[in-house]
This record gives C-alpha cells, sequence and structure tokens, in this order.
C-alpha cells in the first residue's frame, strides 16, 4: 500500500524545475508498473516543486528491449491521463541507454535515438564494470550531432579509487548526470563521499532523481533534513532548469 501525506514533504526542489532521469513510465522496466502508481509519483514530484518530468525508461539489450514503440504509446497514455486528472505538469520521455553493441549499432545505422532538451542523450554503464566502449560512443554520439550525458558517475565504485577517469569523461566533451540520493546514505558512504566532490568541484551539469519505487521517493521527499547537503545543492546551478 502507498501512503503519503503533504507533511511528509520536507523538500522543495523547485529550483531544479526538471526531472531527466526517472522510471515513472509504467511496465517498460524495472521501475513502476502500474498506471495508477504512475500517476501517484507525478502527483508526488509537483508537490517537489518539479514543472516537467522527462521519464527515461532502460534500454538494455536482451533486458529491457525498449524503442521508440514502447515508450512513447505509454507516454502519450500518461500524459493523456495527466490532462484528464487536471495535473499542471508537463511529462516528456526520452531513454537511458546502456553503453552495449546495441547502442553502438543504433548509432551507426543513424536510427532515430530518444534525446531531450538540446539533443541530451543519457548514456549508462554497468555496475560492475567500465565499459570499453564509452570513450568510442562518447566521440559517435559528438558526431551525430548528439550531447551525451553520463548517468550517475558517482555510482561506478571502479572510479572511486580513479577520481580522474570521471574528470576525463568530462574532458571528452561528456556531460555529467548526478542521482540526487547519492548526496543521501541511500546508496552508502562512498557514494555519498565521490558525489559531494563532484558537487564541489563544480563537474555535475544534471541532478536526475532515478526513482524506480517507493523507497526512493521516500528518501528524496526527506532529502532537506540533511540541512549541510541541501544548502550545497541549492548553492549551484544545473541545466535541468534550462529544460522547462
Ligand atoms: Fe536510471
Amino acid at each position: 500500500m502507498f501512503f503519503f501525506s503533504k507533511k511528509n514533504i520536507l523538500t522543495d526542489l523547485s529550483f531544479l524545475g526538471a526531472d531527466m532521469h526517472n522510471h515513472l513510465l509504467p511496465n517498460l522496466d524495472d521501475g513502476l508498473q502500474t498506471e495508477n502508481e504512475t500517476i501517484q509519483f507525478i502527483e508526488k514530484f509537483k508537490t517537489l516543486g518539479y514543472k516537467k518530468i522527462i521519464c527515461t525508461p532502460h534500454i538494455l539489450s536482451g533486458v529491457h528491449s525498449n524503442n521508440t514503440t514502447t515508450i512513447l504509446p505509454a507516454l502519450n497514455r500518461i500524459k493523456t491521463l495527466v490532462k484528464e486528472k487536471n495535473i499542471n505538469v508537463e511529462i516528456e520521455a526520452a531513454a537511458e541507454y546502456m553503453i552495449d553493441h546495441e547502442l553502438e549499432a543504433l548509432i551507426d545505422k543513424n536510427q532515430p535515438l530518444l534525446t531531450f532538451g538540446n539533443n541530451y542523450i543519457l548514456i549508462e554503464m554497468s555496475y560492475m564494470a567500465a565499459s570499453p566502449y564509452l570513450e568510442q560512443v562518447i566521440f559517435n554520439l559528438k558526431m551525430k550531432g548528439l550531447q551525451p550525458v553520463l548517468a550517475h558517475p558517482e555510482r561506478y565504485s571502479y572510479y572511486h579509487s580513479n577520481f580522474n577517469k570521471i574528470i576525463d569523461i568530462k574532458d571528452r566533451g561528456c556531460l555529467l548526470q548526478l542521482n540526487l540520493l547519492s548526496l543521501t546514505e541511500y546508496y552508502g558512504n562512498d557514494v555519498k563521499k565521490i558525489a559531494k566532490k563532484l558537487i564541489e568541484e563544480d563537474l555535475i551539469d544534471f541532478i536526475g532523481t532515478d526513482i524506480h519505487h517507493n523507497n526512493h521517493l521516500n528518501t528524496a521527499t526527506q532529502f532537506a533534513k540533511d540541512s549541510k547537503m541541501y544548502t550545497l545543492l541549492k548553492s549551484k546551478s544545473f541545466l535541468n532548469e534550462t529544460l522547462v
């Protein structure tokens, strides 16, 4: 059962304007599974202060076989429901592309890719090991006029002892997106430490919620309880605000 009340909302994320990384579209990946849940979460995002929600289902070869034909109908259905229910928030969709041979093939064949904002494309890697294709994919996307954005670099533990590698990715022209919950204890202390350093050193371009389920949402609503982290985040500016 999903419990939520306005008095539990302690966090105002309106300074971000838009969320550009979440798994709210139903029944497409390991995120939300029903339209009802999606609508409930969209209402909560609005209460958190978001004006726009860009949904980014996983595209992962053999696991989450999404593409425009699965994502866009789901988006349209949710947009219709949001309109019917008079929820005043804008909903869009892109995707979170795992860097794998399938993404390489899509780029090689000039297939249309799901982007958001100013030709931004969200890409991610396995948590187990860095992709050997990362640099090539960044280069190839840029050659196609797309702007890669690497999801949650702070969560790749293989970079925790090699911070310079994250700087190298940025130097190659890839933007970086930090997960909001990485600034809490949610993914552990090591992730929090790197997340804080990335923010302090102005290396982060976007903040995403990466919300998949209730635990994520509840942690996000409590974010401002840690006033140090909340103040740090609010002292910086991010490209999120350019998406609204
Ligand atoms: Fe994600």
